[in-house]
């Protein structure tokens, strides 16, 4: 018998072509991408409009923004970004079995109205399709690590290891910084090792566990914490349970990126709190993600709605 939510996207079923995607799905696939690119020309044009004097912080994000809507890499930086999209494709037509933890709320997999822990039996390519960010903001996450310069990361949600590789990526390219990201599956954390160990990345470490239980003894071993990655449990209280707790551990300067702010209603109220909270210098709306930027309180705000997406 099927799981009661169904099959998990990317592994085929009712409506699919073997292989592929169904007509309707490639059509909402084209106008989604249109829309994108009129969203990111209209971005542009605001954040060229930027004034000079606008925060260091914040021309960091924007620069980062910038370089990830022109899609390009420098020379050094296009090797190893294509050897990590080679393996995400390969890891997409994967049927490979994998057995992995569901932890309620927040598989992309499972959609926002899934709640309930379980354990699912699906397959590389369904989970690769599913949960790994696409090219884009994997791309955004590589130029905020590299413009940014963090020597500390971290990422709660590693799946598969890809937004976890660019960033790894980006930190090797520096000659700085290490990235710890926490997974709760087991297997995916053990693939997600592989991979990394497949690209030759050394700037990312693993760690396996519930965020809830591996966050308080990680923050204690790491101190601070200069770029972090929220991408996993999109739960409201959740997500501002996890904020509350990485938050004093980040300095000022330091940015924190959520990924599905529009998940569902709660992740939008969460984000709408999150980036109305003191001690913020800027809040930037991108449509999926939110990025904010920690700033001493009472300071200079800056708060920019830019979808991208
Ligand atoms: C959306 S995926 C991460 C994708 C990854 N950042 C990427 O783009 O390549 C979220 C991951 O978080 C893990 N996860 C979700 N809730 C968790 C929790 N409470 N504790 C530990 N891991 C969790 C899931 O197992 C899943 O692999």
């Amino acid at each position: 018998m099927p799981p009661p939510w169904g099959s998990l996207g990317g592994a085929g079923g009712a409506g699919r072509r073997a292989g592929g995607r169904t007509l309707l799905e490639r059509v909402r696939g084209i106008l989604r991408r249109a829309r994108a690119r009129r969203r990111r020309a209209a971005a542009s044009r605001l954040l060229a409009g930027l004034p000079g004097s606008a925060p260091a912080p914040v021309r960091t994000v924007a620069a980062a923004l910038e370089r990830a809507m022109a899609g390009t890499f420098g020379p050094e930086e296009r090797g190893p970004i294509d050897r990590i999209e080679a393996l995400r494709e390969e890891l997409c037509a994967s049927g490979a079995e994998v057995r992995m933890e569901d932890f309620g709320a927040g598989s992309r997999a499972r959609g926002p109205e899934a709640r309930g822990p379980g354990t699912v039996v699906t397959t590389v390519g369904s989970v690769c399709a599913s949960a790994s960010k696409p090219r884009f903001w994997c791309g955004l996450l590589f130029h905020l690590a590299r413009s940014a310069r963090p020597a500390r990361c971290l990422e709660l949600g590693t799946s598969l290891g890809i937004s976890s590789a660019y960033i790894g990526t980006a930190l090797g390219l520096n000659g700085q910084g290490l990235l710890v990201s926490i997974e709760g599956s087991p297997a995916i954390a053990a693939l997600a090792r592989e991979h990394h160990r497949r690209l030759g990345i050394r700037t990312v470490q693993v760690r396996e566990g519930r965020f809830a239980e591996v966050l308080a003894p990680l923050l204690a071993e790491t101190g601070t914490t200069d770029l972090v990655f929220i991408d996993g449990h999109h739960d409201e209280a959740a997500t501002k349970d996890y904020f509350g707790r990485i938050r004093p551990s980040v300095p000022d300067g330091g940015i924190v990126v959520f990924d599905d702010i529009r998940w569902s209603e709660g992740m939008a109220r969460a984000w709408r709190e999150i980036r109305a909270s003191a001690g913020i210098a800027a809040d930037i709306d991108l449509g999926d993600m939110g990025v904010v930027v920690l700033g001493p309180d009472g300071g200079r705000r800056t708060r920019l709605d830019l979808p991208v997406s």
